[in-house]
């Protein structure tokens, strides 16, 4: 299966680039599944149901999030409809939605979506490793699914290594996301996950992690906000990565995804 995990779509920019550029990359790469981070689309700060009904539209199979999940009230309720937005698995019980999904591909493979959030400087829930164990449990790679894409939403590399050790050989694409910052480190581990420590935001990088970048200097120079974020509204970069999987679910080939903006281009040559 070709495989494209795009990262954290940051604001109006984020989206333009991928409602752009999706149905383009679908089709000439003939994908087979997309999954978006769609946490930081609705102004930075969470997703609406509009928002996430356009990635669906642009060619995302699946939109995940991470501990902005809520910002915007109405997921709570939305998420509740809406079986291809995957939260954090690791919330409390109780928590609206789906922390996991198993989702039919439109040529009906069938993919297993799992969004954790890491616990090392984010808020303490639930532990990311015990819920993995169940998750995999519950729907093994290369027989209750035919690929496994795990979106592990943390701060630390050193978590996000971890996590990655912990599950290779249960997985196709372990991806790290929240930094905002894509790393130079997309490889196959030994046991045959495709690991990317971040894939990067979806965003205007002539910012501070998207958002506009006098406020947050400001706030680091005077300790004193004067006035809210606001995303950064120039061009974007899509900050992504490719995956392709032999019959068993594991990752064959990786590359990193750059388009746009200000950040060097990069596609899989392997496509
Ligand atoms: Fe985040």
């Amino acid at each position: 299966m070709r495989l494209l995990f795009i990262g954290d779509v940051v604001g109006k920019a984020g989206r333009a680039v991928v409602l752009a550029e999706l149905p383009k990359l679908r089709a000439a790469y003939a994908l087979d599944f997309v999954v978006v981070n769609g946490e930081n689309a609705a102004g930075g700060f969470g997703i609406t149901e509009a928002i996430c009904d356009d990635l669906l539209n642009a060619g995302a199979d699946c939109v995940t999030l991470g501990n902005h999940a809520f910002d915007q009230r109405e997921a709570l309720v939305f998420i509740e409809r809406q079986p291809r937005l995957i939260r954090p698995a690791n919330y409390p019980k109780g928590t609206p939605g789906r922390g996991a999904n198993l989702i039919e591909s439109a040529s009906g493979a069938r993919v297993l979506v799992v969004n954790l959030l890491g616990r090392v400087f984010l808020d303490a829930l639930d532990d990311p490793f015990a819920t993995i164990e169940r998750e995999l449990a519950a729907c093994p790679l290369g027989t209750a699914c035919d690929a496994a894409v795990i979106d592990f939403h943390a701060e630390a590399t050193s978590e996000k290594q971890a996590f990655a050790w912990f599950v290779d050989g249960r997985a196709s694409l372990v991806v790290g996301t929240h930094t905002h910052v894509p790393t130079a480190d997309a490889r196959i581990l030994p046991g045959g996950a495709a690991y990317m420590s971040d894939a990067g935001m979806t965003g205007d990088y002539d910012s501070v992690i998207g958002m506009e970048k006098d406020e947050p200097v400001r706030r680091f120079t005077t300790r004193l906000p004067t006035s809210r974020f606001e995303p950064a509204s120039g061009p974007a970069t899509l900050c992504g990565v490719a995956v392709e999987t032999n019959a068993q679910g594991l990752a064959v080939k990786v590359a990193p995804v750059r388009i746009g903006g200000a950040l060097a281009p990069a596609r899989p040559d392997f496509w």
